[in-house]
């Protein structure tokens, strides 16, 4: 039998049983409720729709793009990090796009590791944030996600040898775990210190409720010289599947994944490229309105499963509640309970690594009604004997 070794080593996809059975029931004839995966279904900024059809008429905008982005793309992505957070970035040296969050990050983790190399990584994590230091050859030393900026110089004294990246994410996805601008100060030393390279993904950082804002890393002193952040389009202007983000900070960093990319892809579609300096220059209050969106969702949530017995941390951030199970099931046996028997699908802990073990994720992204009766469904399941 042939070896394919990079991806024979991944485990099982931890979702698959939820998915399968997911689909058997949807065809059937049940109503699902999927509060499973975290694809955004919020309306995308129509000025940014607008522009994407006036650019695809254009055959020229139908040749190879710049992996790096348009420059246009780079300097409004400036422009956002200097108008939001005061911070200076720029755009021909201190940026370049990447093909989401997600593409952009494990190049950067190739660019960054190889054979030997240890990268510290929160746990439970987003999956590829496990995964990708592996794909560079590299292992992963892990921190409680939950207990983060406290656990990683434990973290960095247990690995041998040294760890030369530190992964970092706030908001947390699954936890939903923030960090004030003090503790990124304190990852940011850290690094420095030990002379470790800072990859913040900063997927989040458009969705903070009840009025906060993330912070970027950007806003802890130093930053720069130590740190790269990841800040996508995906999720605050709901364009998940244009895949657009960008990489932006530490300049031989950036230099070098810019480098790599230049082998490997030609950017986004050039019209999407167009489109997206749009949002980012004429939608800017986009965001906002998304976040409102989710906030709405989340007191839904978490006040109807307080009502129905299950008291869950109320999330300041993210799209997602990261829920203790009640009964003392296993994630994976208590989200396929809730499919069967309330119809609803969630997301085993477990997927986001064996710390998630005890959790499910619920993604916020069906509207507050549906959010509702999924609660309903959720209360009779509670109450059957498990
Ligand atoms: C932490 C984190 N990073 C990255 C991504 C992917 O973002 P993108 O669509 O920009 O690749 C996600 C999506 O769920 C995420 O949770």
């Amino acid at each position: 039998m042939t070896e394919f070794r990079r991806v024979d080593a991944l485990p099982p996809y931890a979702f698959a049983e939820v998915e399968r059975l997911k689909l058997e029931l949807r065809r059937s004839g049940e109503d699902v409720i999927d509060l499973g995966f975290g694809n955004p279904d919020v309306a995308p900024p129509e000025v940014a729709v607008e522009k994407l059809r006036e650019a695809a008429l254009l055959p020229r905008n139908h040749r190879y793009s710049s992996s790096r982005g348009l420059p246009n793309l780079r300097a409004a992505a400036s422009e956002l990090y200097r108008d939001r957070y005061g911070v200076e970035l720029d755009p021909e040296t201190e940026i370049t796009m990447s093909l989401g969050a997600k593409e952009g990050l494990v190049h950067l983790l190739w660019v960054l590791l190889g054979p030997g190399d240890v990268a510290l990584v929160p746990s439970p994590s987003y999956p590829i944030h496990l995964f990708a230091p592996g794909f560079a050859g590299a292992a992963v030393q892990r921190v409680p996600a939950l207990d983060f900026v406290a656990g990683v110089e434990e973290a960095w004294e247990a690995s041998q040898p040294r760890p030369r990246v530190l992964l970092c994410s706030f908001p947390h996805n699954p936890t939903t775990a923030v960090a004030d601008r003090e503790q990124l100060q304190r990852l940011v030393d850290f690094a420095r210190e030990r002379q470790l390279v800072l990859v913040h993904d900063f997927a989040y950082a458009d969705l903070g409720f009840d009025g906060y804002r993330p912070p970027s890393i950007f806003e802890a002193e130093g930053a720069k010289e130590v740190a790269v952040e990841l800040y996508s389009l995906t999720k605050g202007f709901s364009l998940a599947g244009w895949r657009i983000a960008f990489v932006a900070g530490r300049a031989d960093v950036v230099g070098a994944l810019a480098r790599l990319k230049s082998y490997l892809d030609y950017g986004s579609f050039q019209p999407l490229q167009i489109a997206a300096t749009v949002a980012l220059r004429e939608a800017r209050d986009r965001p906002a309105e998304v976040a409102a969106v989710y906030e709405g969702r989340r007191n839904a949530l978490c006040d109807g499963l307080s009502r129905a017995g299950w008291d869950v941390a109320r999330p300041q951030a993210t799209m997602f509640v990261w829920a203790r199970i009640p009964t003392g099931e296993l994630a994976q046996d208590f989200a396929v309970r809730l499919l069967r028997e309330a119809h609803v699908a969630v997301s085993p802990g477990s997927g986001f690594g064996a710390d998630g073990e005890g959790y499910v994720r619920f993604a916020l992204v069906e509207n507050e009604q549906r959010i509702a009766q999924a609660v309903r469904g959720i209360r009779k399941a509670l109450a059957q004997p498990t």
